[in-house]
């Protein structure tokens, strides 16, 4: 496990651009696995001035994003498929055709994830996962739960999650009660992981993850610890916590 501690969210997300332009110019097909929320716009910003101003090139590169809200339609303005084309896909050279962001409108939710996954495979795998993290440890939207799904699929949405996603909402009750979220057995597949956290409010539950140093359910992100190929890029307020 690396872990790397900035001092300012500028930073994280300048270190975060230096790590996927790396992965992107050593291999232009690359596969991505994106996430959304207010951490990665940073990140995202940086990318895409490195497209316009440095000809970091898109063209080939094929990406799975994590998670959509169920019975949202892309061109809502509070779905991720909105997001990441806001974001990111707009703004450079990715073939559209090569972007996948999960269908929270499909007719078989149930079904979908397992669709999902098989598309994944397809594409060899992703390369570089991209994560936030929930202030409940969720990642994607892998709920705390007495038990995970290993594999893609519908997922209820927590109280805590629902509070604090409701921003990017007209009020609480607009926001959706279920998602298609990337499963823990995906999400753990990916070869090379990178966990970006920023802000005091994300001290607590990066505390308690790296100072304890175990694997529990109730905090999907402690899974990362099994995995031999994670960077958490944390600024110091975020990391404020951690004791190790
Ligand atoms: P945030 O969300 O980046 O908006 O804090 C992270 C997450 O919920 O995974």
């Amino acid at each position: 496990m690396n872990i790397i501690v900035t001092e300012s969210y500028e930073e994280m997300s300048k270190k975060t651009a230096d790590i996927f332009e790396r992965e992107v110019r050593n291999n232009p097909s690359l596969v991505l696995g994106l996430a959304t929320g207010s951490t990665p716009i940073g990140t995202y910003r940086e990318l895409v001035r490195r497209h316009k101003e440095e000809e970091l090139d898109f063209s080939s590169v094929r990406s799975f994003n994590l998670d959509e809200y169920i019975g949202l339609e892309p061109e809502n303005t509070s779905s991720y498929t909105y997001y990441m084309y806001e974001q990111l896909f707009n703004h450079i050279n990715i073939d559209k055709k090569n972007v996948r962001i999960p269908d929270g409108m499909t007719e078989d939710p149930v079904r979908y994830g397992e669709k999902y996954d098989q598309l994944i495979r397809e594409a060899g795998g992703i390369d570089i996962l991209l994560l936030g993290i929930g202030t409940n440890g969720h990642i994607a939207f892998m709920e705390p739960d007495e038990e995970l799904s290993v594999d893609s699929g519908v997922v209820e949405l927590t109280k805590q999650t629902i509070k604090d996603n409701s921003r990017f909402f007209e009020s609480k009750k607009h926001v959706p009660t279920q998602a298609i979220s990337m499963g823990m057995g995906s999400i753990l597949r990916a070869k090379k992981i990178v966990m970006i956290v920023s802000g005091k409010v994300k001290a607590p539950i990066i505390g308690e993850i790296l100072n304890n140093g175990r694997v529990t359910t109730k905090i999907p992100a402690t899974f990362l610890l099994l995995h031999n190929d994670v960077t958490w890029i944390c600024d110091k307020e975020a990391y404020s916590r951690v004791t190790i």
